[in-house]
């Protein structure tokens, strides 16, 4: 089984194509979370895959949360991917503390976070899809072969400073929805509400959304939008958007 956490298909894409390469099923974990599938009720066979974005050099801990529950039986093969725009840091060290993993991978993938910053040039965009599949084949192969593999991007000398005391600052004092509004474009379709893990986002009586208190800030609603109407405070209004299966055709 292979569970991914993804909110503009990066690390969703990378978990379809390892399922295919290993036959294994890939879920969503918002898709479990959402149904009210708890961790305890799956059933996990020979090998667990985990693949996720970076948040802020780690994990994020709605993963975390879901995956220390699973009952793994003694010998399962357990490995972990971390999508990430630049670097992962110190995630797998992290991560290990409550999923200890045969094998371990970062791959760089477009980067999402527009609350700081504009998503990448089409051009860097194809360079790192490009580059992550072509090295899905070894992943696959060692996946398939129980292989121990740790082949992180860590990013040097910073990465624990990152993950540590950064990534502390980012969830203390940036997760939350408080900023996000939709401009007059919004058509109440209700997509946005559709897209949290949390079930954070619902629809007023003038059909617009609301965004209440629990977000790490995925994205997720604001990339996933189809008209682009969501906006975080007055910094998105002339950034892009993303999402690996809307923007980018083949195979997929
Ligand atoms: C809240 C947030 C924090 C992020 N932090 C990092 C980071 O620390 N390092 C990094 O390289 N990329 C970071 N990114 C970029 C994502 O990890 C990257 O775009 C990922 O592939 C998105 O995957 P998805 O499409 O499956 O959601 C961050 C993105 C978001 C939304």
């Amino acid at each position: 089984m292979i569970i991914y956490y993804s909110a503009t298909g990066n690390s969703k894409w990378i978990a379809n194509q390892i399922a295919k390469g290993t036959s294994d099923t890939a879920k969503s974990l918002t898709t479990l979370v959402r149904q009210g599938v708890t961790p305890e009720s799956l059933v996990i066979k020979d090998k667990i895959g985990i693949v996720f974005p970076v948040y802020a050099w780690r994990a994020p801990k709605v993963v975390v949360d879901y995956i220390k529950r699973l009952n793994i039986p003694e010998g399962v093969y357990k490995y972990a991917i971390a999508t990430c725009g630049g670097q992962a840091g110190k995630t797998m060290k992290y991560l290990n503390k409550d999923f200890p993993t045969d094998a371990a991978w970062s791959l760089l993938m477009p980067d999402n976070y527009i609350r700081m910053w504009d998503i990448n040039p089409k051009e860097e965009m194809l360079k790192k899809i490009n580059s992550s599949k072509e090295k899905l084949p070894k992943i696959i192969d060692a996946i398939n072969n129980k292989q121990h593999v740790i082949d992180v991007e860590e990013g040097g000398w910073i990465a624990p400073i990152l993950s540590g005391i950064v990534n502390w600052g980012f969830v203390t004092f940036l997760n939350s929805a408080k900023g996000y509004r939709t401009d007059d474009t919004c058509t109440g379709c209700g997509v946005c509400t559709t897209q949290c893990v949390f079930n954070n986002i619902y629809l007023d009586e003038n059909n617009r959304p609301v965004w209440g208190d629990k977000c790490n800030q995925c994205g997720a609603c604001i990339h996933n939008c189809p008209v682009a109407c969501i906006q975080y405070k007055n910094k998105t209004q002339k950034r892009g958007r993303y999402n690996l299966y809307r923007d980018y055709k083949g195979d997929k």
